[in-house]
């Protein structure tokens, strides 16, 4: 089948709501969207997907009951709300600890009078505590966090740890929503970095974090109570064990794989949530962070003996973009930094292409994998058509393409284009549904 990455004008079709189960191949499609449960946004992950795309694939293909997904890139657990609201099976799996966090917390059933009691105990005795301990330890911890904050956060993580096991993940969600509101990171900003045109921040008090972790804490309450109203079975998501995608063990299949893999070199998950790794100390130091990042899909942490060498996959296209990369044809980068560029774009595919191969090998004949990725990603100035050579290294491992579409990329909140200069040129989600043979 044609299959074209570079359209350069083409027609959308709008659409208000969801995706139309009679949605013709191929497509372009912009989608201005309802207001969504509040659960959907509980949780910092920096690359959300929406969940009109899910519910579209298990409306139209997850019809046959019972119907087990497997979602490998879990991240805030979009699809796993998706498929428990469509009343389908769903294991999980994300490598990174706060997205499991989240993905617990919005598979769990709660009491939100048993947290709100709780919450206000721990709130009381925070405000009367004196001399706040100091357990977490990490580089720039002072230029991040006032000292007021940190007292009061040691002093909240203290009052939780010692809380009902049952209402822990919630609290710490809502824990690791007050790290990231009361440090000296200006709002928006994504990654912890020093910045020229950093914005000064008030001063804050020990009582200020207490009465975020509270406001935190009701807004999570209000988006699992309404959660609760219309999840008919929280029993039917599991947690796999495998915390990584490319070593999905076990003996088990499933009827469909629903997922957005992370794209190449967009985001570091783990620099994103560096606070929050630490004061949940999920992380032990900040070498054990940089550790969990090196797992990461997509990592640049990479050392130099490897990126010396110019990786060489076998996809064609693939390696004379990648070596167009390593050679500098389009930009030449600092010293060393366009043969990394070049492995990273390398170790990305060759990490895929095993999940693939796994992910196949858990799929039940006949079953689905669909993901959504962005089109197009510029590296050095090459453009790399991300989804086409996922598709292709999905079709080599035993699946073969049934139908695309093309999503228009927006600023998910204001249904406008998305600013995505930091991404280079990627402009359009598409999303690629996959078939197993029989
Ligand atoms: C694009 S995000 C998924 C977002 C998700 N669909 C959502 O709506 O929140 C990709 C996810 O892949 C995860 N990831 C990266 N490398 C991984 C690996 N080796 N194994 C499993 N998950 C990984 C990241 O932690 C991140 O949560």
């Amino acid at each position: 089948m044609a299959f074209s990455v570079q359209q350069k004008s083409p027609s959308y079709l709008h659409i208000e709501g969801n995706i139309p189960l009679d949605l013709p191949n191929g497509s372009f499609i912009s989608i201005t969207r309802q207001t969504p449960l509040k659960i959907y946004s509980l949780g910092f992950q920096p690359a959300k997907s929406i969940p009109e795309i899910p519910r579209w694939f298990l409306q139209k293909y997850g019809t046959n009951k019972p119907f087990i997904v497997l979602e490998p890139f879990a991240g805030s657990g979009t699809t796993l709300i998706e498929s428990l609201r469509q009343q389908s099976s769903v294991y999980w799996l994300d490598y990174h600890p706060l997205s499991r966090l989240i993905c617990r917390v919005k598979t769990t059933k709660f009491s939100p009078e048993d947290l709100l009691e709780n919450t206000s105990k721990i709130i009381q005795s925070a405000y009367h505590h004196k001399n706040a301990p100091e357990t977490v330890k990490f580089a720039n911890k002072d230029f991040w966090f006032q000292a007021a904050v940190q007292e009061g956060l040691e002093i909240l993580k203290a009052y939780i740890s010692q809380s009902p096991e049952k209402n822990q993940p919630l609290l710490w969600i809502a824990f690791a929503s007050t790290v990231r509101k009361t440090s000296n990171m200006n709002d928006g900003m994504l990654l912890a970095a020093r910045r020229a045109n950093f914005e000064k921040i008030p001063e804050r008090s020990r009582e200020d974090v207490f009465e975020y972790f509270q406001g935190y804490v009701n807004r999570a309450i209000e988006a699992v109570q309404e959660w609760q109203t219309v999840c008919p079975d929280f029993e039917k998501a599991q947690e796999i064990p495998s915390q990584d995608a490319r070593d999905l063990a076990g003996n088990w299949t499933c009827d469909a794989i629903v997922t957005s893999p992370p794209y190449i070199n967009a985001i570091d998950y783990v620099w994103a949530s560096k606070f929050e790794l630490h004061w949940l100390e999920m992380v032990r130091d900040d070498k054990a962070r940089l550790e969990l990042y090196s797992q990461e899909i997509g990592t640049e942490r990479i050392p130099k003996d490897q990126y010396k060498k110019q990786g060489k996959t076998g996809n064609s296209l693939l390696d004379s973009l990648i070596e167009d990369i390593y050679t500098g044809k389009k930009y030449q980068a600092s010293k060393g930094q366009n043969e990394l560029r070049a492995r990273v774009v390398y170790q990305y595919f060759v990490d895929m292409k095993t999940h693939f191969l796994q992910s196949s090998s858990h799929l039940k004949p006949g079953g689905y994998y669909c993901f959504s990725i962005g089109d197009i990603s510029k590296i050095c100035g090459v453009e790399i058509p991300v989804a086409l050579i996922l598709k292709e290294m999905a079709e080599s491992a035993g699946l073969r393409e049934i139908f695309h579409f093309n999503l228009l990329l927006k600023n998910r909140k204001l249904n406008l284009p998305r600013n995505v200069d930091w991404a280079g040129t990627i402009k359009h989600d598409q999303v690629i549904i996959l078939k197993k043979s029989l």
